[in-house]
């Protein structure tokens, strides 16, 4: 059995779609998408530049209105489960003189906003230290956020999401500009995240095999179409190929998935290339 777990599977899905479509203009991103994740789910969200992977995290924050169907989120509608989500969005540095410093970006996610019950400042503090300790950035925690690089901005990010204890967790290419140690110790602590308390994780990645041991499932968009499954119903050669509606080979090397002959448009080396909103202030 994967995880997600035996207990998981009889409660009520973190997230509900039913026939939801989403369109802009005349574009349809995707449409008569069925969907259940379950509590403790590690759910991927794969797809070529411009597929609707971040629209999709959207849609699940209410940002933006489905075009057609339902949606809901820890059994609330979008935009109404605030408390129960976290959310890393796709990243955008800080300013280099942003006030803030590491552990007060952190704390902004902690202190208290559940229930309307405020923690004492001592709870505060340690649960803060934790989640510091947790993302390995204890040793940078009173510097000005503005000031670190893009992956120990990351790594807070991941803390302050973290930090409600919420049900579920929206990540949006969480692992860009972290470097291989780094892509690997953010995704272990997503991982415990659903582990340990059970979020569902909804993770979009340009790249899977960071996240290879950890996925249930996945849903690959591309051109209006999409498929949902295990990885291994999903990255195959025929599915891909459908999808993408030309020829496309995957195959395995040494437990990692390679995709050969996405369309040019789409190819997967153009990490950093089109993310301009990176580089910005
Ligand atoms: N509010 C909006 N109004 C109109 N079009 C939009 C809006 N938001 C997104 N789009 C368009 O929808 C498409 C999907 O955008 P989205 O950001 O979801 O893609 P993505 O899969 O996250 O891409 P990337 O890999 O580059 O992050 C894009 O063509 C984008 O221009
Ligand atoms: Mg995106």
């Amino acid at each position: 059995m994967r995880p997600g777990g035996r207990a998981a599977q009889a409660a009520e899905p973190a997230v509900r779609l039913r026939s939801a479509a989403l369109a802009f203009g005349a574009r349809t991103l995707w449409s008569g998408l069925d969907l259940d994740i379950r509590p403790g789910e590690f759910f991927a969200v794969l797809g070529p530049n411009g597929s609707g992977k971040t629209s999709f995290l959207k849609a699940l924050l209410g940002v933006v209105p489905l075009s057609e169907g339902t949606a809901e989120v820890a059994g609330r509608a979008p935009g109404r489960a605030g408390e129960e989500i976290g959310y890393i969005p796709q990243q955008k540095s800080f300013a280099p003189d942003t006030p803030l410093r590491a552990r007060d970006l952190v704390a902004l996610g902690v202190d208290g906003h559940r229930w309307g019950v405020r923690l004492h400042r001592r709870a505060v503090d340690a649960r803060v230290e934790d989640l510091l300790a947790r993302v390995g950035a204890s040793d940078y925690a009173k510097v000005p956020v503005g000031q670190l690089s893009g992956g120990e901005q990351q790594r807070l990010r991941v803390a302050q999401a973290i930090a409600g204890h919420p049900k579920v967790l929206l990540c949006d290419e969480p692992l860009l500009s972290l470097d291989l140690g780094h892509q690997q110790a953010v995704s272990g602590l997503i991982d415990r995240q659903r582990r340990e308390e059970g979020s569902a994780v909804v993770f979009v990645t340009h790249e899977i095999n960071p996240i290879l041991d950890y996925v249930d499932r996945v849903l690959y968009l591309a051109d209006g179409r999409f498929r949902v499954g295990t990885p291994e119903e999903v990255m195959t050669t025929s599915v891909l190929s459908e999808l993408y509606g030309s020829p496309v080979e995957v195959s395995q090397v040494h437990g990692r998935i390679v995709v050969v002959g996405l369309p040019d448009a789409t190819t997967h080396a153009h990490r950093g290339a089109h993310h301009h909103e990176e580089d910005t202030p």
